[in-house]
């Protein structure tokens, strides 16, 4: 292992998502259990450039397992897009002793690192925090599980009062530019159509499937849109379909941000922990400018640059199955 490496700055970034203080309490206890110092970079870039950096030990990290946000702050930083902020986080990084990073969040906070990492060549690692499971390189991200979870628990609960009311439910869900969550609170919520950004879908196709439940005698339905539907959001189709529709009453639900927050799955804790290890052991290794994964359940390390330049293809089975049990 690593001999070079003394004091390691962890830090969260981009949107938060569930089990990101699981992630950093492995990677604190990991670090100290290999006789490295730990500390804590505040609101991800943000605390990098304006030095908010505060040690860590074992304890700091107590009781934080369970708890959903992320105990270290988070933010989306402009400042960090110039030079002149890459300049003053490392000037801030090197009078702290930091010597090595390990970054914890979505594409946005990765495409920051593999820039910071080319220009400044500090030992960086990354763990896919991101409740979109957008990232190539991982099967999971983690607070996908849980937002997931969140997001079919939303649905099962609209689908008693649309089945009471004979209504018709447009349920926009988040995910950006992927169709992951939606995809699969749709098959797990029973939506007749589950819309994605991944797949074409024409507005006559939406509307004739949705015709097809009146003229079955379908008493209710759920439609699952995702946020980057490139047909439009759940507002905009039920407002379209309402212009031309006479048997369903219909409803929006815009689940927003309640899918970000909550405590982790048992699924995304275990996640967290297993990267959080991984995350420091790969980087003692010699693994800098790789995002830890995990596929087909085994962890995985790829670099930077594979990462950025390749997308987490959507579940083609999945897709398969939804159209299969929609009928
Ligand atoms: O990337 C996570 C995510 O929740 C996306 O699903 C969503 O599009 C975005 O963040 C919302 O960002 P913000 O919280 O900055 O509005």
């Amino acid at each position: 292992m690593s001999n070079n490496i003394s004091k390691i700055g962890v830090f969260t970034s981009g949107g938060d998502a569930p089990g990101m203080n699981a992630a950093i309490r492995a990677v604190v206890r990991a670090s100290i259990y290999y006789g490295k110092e730990v500390y804590g970079i505040m609101r991800g870039y943000e605390g990098m450039i304006d030095d908010e950096i505060v040690k860590l030990g074992s304890r700091s990290v107590g009781n934080i397992l369970q708890r959903g946000g992320t105990i270290l702050k988070t933010a989306r930083s402009e400042a960090f897009r110039t030079r002149e902020g890459r300049e003053k986080a490392y000037q801030n990084l090197q009078r702290n002793g930091i010597d090595a990073l390990v970054a914890i969040g979505g594409d946005g906070t990765f495409t920051g690192l593999t820039k910071f990492y080319d220009e400044f060549k500090i030992p960086s690692i990354c763990i896919p925090g991101t409740i979109d499971n957008d990232l190539a390189g991982t099967d999971y991200t983690i607070g996908y599980d849980t937002a997931t979870n969140t997001a079919v628990e939303a649905i099962d609960k609209i689908r008693d009062t649309a089945m009471s009311h004979n209504r018709l439910f447009f349920i926009e869900v988040m995910g950006r530019h992927s169709g992951y969550i939606a995809l699969h609170c749709g098959i797990a919520g029973g939506a007749v159509v589950t819309i994605i950004p991944e797949e074409d879908m024409t507005m006559e196709q939406l509307f004739s499937k949705l015709d097809e439940g009146g003229k079955t005698n379908r008493k209710s339905s759920m439609v699952v849109v995702a946020e980057g539907s490139k047909l439009g959001g759940a507002m905009e189709l039920a407002n379209r379909f309402s212009a031309r529709n006479n048997y369903f009453d219909i409803k929006v639900t815009i689940l927003g941000h309640l899918q970000r927050g909550g405590s982790p799955t048992y699924f995304d804790r275990v996640l967290a922990s297993k990267m959080g290890i991984a995350a420091v052991e790969g980087l003692l290794n010699g693994k800098q400018g790789y995002m830890v994964g995990i596929q087909n359940n085994h962890i995985v390390y790829n670099d930077f640059h594979t990462i950025i330049n390749h997308r987490h293809e959507i579940d083609s089975e999945s897709l398969r199955i939804a159209k299969i049990l929609s009928i």
